[in-house]
């Protein structure tokens, strides 16, 4: 499997969007997660298409992962993929139907992934795993950056990587040089790291040095 590391941009210094994202694609990491919250489906706010656009403009070759926290993901498929959008990660937990909503994304040439937040049961997710590129289990509650990795939903990425041996598995929340090589024993191959990599001076240096350990465990 390929192996990627994601730089979510949640954890920017967003005075310095631009440099933040050129910065994250000068680290050699392979994408990057963009996090859309609507404080509806989560309690937070973030930003919306413009910042998707944003990242196409300062750095049009870094693919854009786009996970939509949103109740009704939707109404804003077309905004987002206009944007920019790459991949449109839509959350099992949403209301909307998400056999119709597959369908549109990949008529509209986006990759498809599907989310499940830690409290949802992984079997859920069965009935879509032939209509997704990618899966994305959440390994924080979703809603802010910074928190705790929560271990007790890496069962359920063994449980898929038996299944599907080819599909993606992402995983996003509390990911750093402790965390991400657990996840990549059960069976994970897109890491996020958000708040852990755009603390560090050298971005490039942390992100090498998760390739290394992510390939120590596989
Ligand atoms: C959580 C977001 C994550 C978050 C990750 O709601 O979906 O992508 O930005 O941040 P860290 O890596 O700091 O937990
Ligand atoms: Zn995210």
């Amino acid at each position: 499997m390929n192996i990627e590391i994601l730089p979510s941009l949640l954890a920017a210094d967003f005075g310095q969007l631009a440099d933040e994202i050129r910065r994250a694609e000068a680290s050699g990491a392979d994408a990057l997660h963009l996090d859309i919250m609507d404080s509806h489906f989560v309690p937070n706010l973030s930003f919306g298409p413009d910042v998707v656009a944003l990242s196409k403009k300062v750095a049009p070759n870094f693919y854009r992962n786009v996970h939509l926290m949103m109740s009704r993901p939707d109404l804003y498929l077309e905004k987002f993929i206009d944007a920019g959008a790459q991949t449109l990660q839509l959350h099992i937990e949403a209301d909307c139907d998400l056999h119709t909503e597959f369908k549109r994304v990949k008529a509209l040439g986006a990759k498809r992934a599907l989310v499940l937040n830690p409290e949802t049961p992984v079997e859920r997710l069965l009935p879509y795993l032939d209509e997704v590129d990618e899966i994305l289990v959440m390994t924080v509650h979703p809603g802010y950056g910074g928190q705790k990795f929560i271990a007790d939903c890496l069962p359920k990425v063994s449980y898929l990587r038996e299944r599907k041996p080819k599909l993606d598995i992402m995983i996003d929340g509390g990911g750093n040089a402790e965390t991400i090589p657990l996840a990549a024993k059960a069976g994970a191959n897109q890491f996020v790291a958000g708040s852990y990599l755009f603390a560090k001076a050298d971005m490039k240096a942390a992100v090498d040095d998760l390739r290394l350990r992510i390939n120590a465990v596989i």
